[in-house]
């Protein structure tokens, strides 16, 4: 199990990347000048449909102000700061790659948002909080590089209150696809050894397991086909997610897109809600 985390830690490397960040966000003004999540969006939303698809998760889960909220994989921070800035919530942030904690606590004090969002390098298999302390977790487009799923889930009903909510947004197995027709490298994964994509079936199956009831089942392919259309006919803006991913971004999105055009993966939103432990 290590060795695969390494080897998902090393597809997130990003080497140098906060300051990478600094220079590529100077096309905004100078180092002191405050910037907005929105403004952002373009580079910090890992994920397909970007800022659009976090706001419709926030949405499905209720999140509201007061809530604390846990982003597991939280990447550079972006959904994390627009749910805070939105909401009104307190965000934390987990994530397994070092680089990409150091860069989201950096674009997080550009968007002065420090006293409402924070981030801590950590696996999602061992989150390092104490039982019932979050609201709501969410989890958008991490699941696929976790194989041990039973424990993942069980991790976020453990730090979840009962009655909290699980919102997730996923990257799941095309129907009657196989995990051959994927096509690699992809924004997830260079390869299919840190792949772990699972039917739609199969993941309301895992996340039920661990102590949810199902409150909203999505599949939200059709509007990730238009996204990807859209991908393919123009480059996304700059800055984009090309500073954090490298200069191969554009292969992976582009695969990604090819993905999810051919039916080879389905995106899947859904919102649980956290049953009494060992009901
Ligand atoms: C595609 S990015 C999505 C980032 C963020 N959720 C977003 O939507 O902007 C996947 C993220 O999951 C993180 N990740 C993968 N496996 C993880 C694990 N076992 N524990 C914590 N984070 C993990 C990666 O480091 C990466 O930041």
């Amino acid at each position: 199990m290590t060795d695969v985390l390494d080897t998902v830690r090393d597809h997130y490397r990003a080497t140098g990347l906060t300051e990478r960040l600094k220079a590529a966000l100077a096309v905004f003004g100078p180092e002191d000048q405050r910037l907005t999540p929105e403004l952002l969006a373009t580079l910090d939303q890992f994920h397909t449909r970007g800022l659009a698809a976090t706001a419709e998760l926030a949405k499905l889960a209720g999140v509201t102000s007061g809530m604390s909220v846990l982003d597991v994989g939280s990447g550079v921070g972006g959904p994390a700061r627009y749910l805070a800035a939105t909401c009104g919530c307190q965000v934390t942030g987990v994530d397994l790659s070092a680089p990409f904690v150091d860069a989201a606590r950096y674009l997080t004090g550009r968007t002065g948002q420090g006293a409402q969002v924070s981030f801590k390098t950590a696996s999602a298999l061992e989150l390092p909080f104490d039982a019932g302390r979050f609201d709501t977790v969410l989890l958008q487009h991490v699941a696929m590089n976790i194989s041990d799923r039973p424990r993942l889930y069980r991790e976020i009903r453990r730090v979840l209150k009962q009655g909290g909510r699980f919102a997730t947004y996923d990257v799941v197995l095309g129907s009657g696809k196989t995990l051959d027709g994927v096509h690699y490298p992809a924004p997830w994964a260079r390869t299919p050894a840190t792949s772990f994509l699972l039917t739609v079936e199969a993941t309301r199956e895992a996340v039920e397991a661990a102590g949810f009831r199902t409150l909203v089942w999505q599949d939200d392919s059709t509007a990730a086909k238009a996204w990807a259309a859209q991908l393919r006919a123009a480059p996304p803006a700059s800055p984009n997610l090309g500073v954090v991913m490298g200069p191969d971004f554009a292969q992976l999105g582009g695969n990604l897109a090819r993905n999810i055009l051919e039916d080879r993966v389905a995106i899947l939103s859904a919102v649980f809600e956290a049953s009494p432990i060992n009901a």
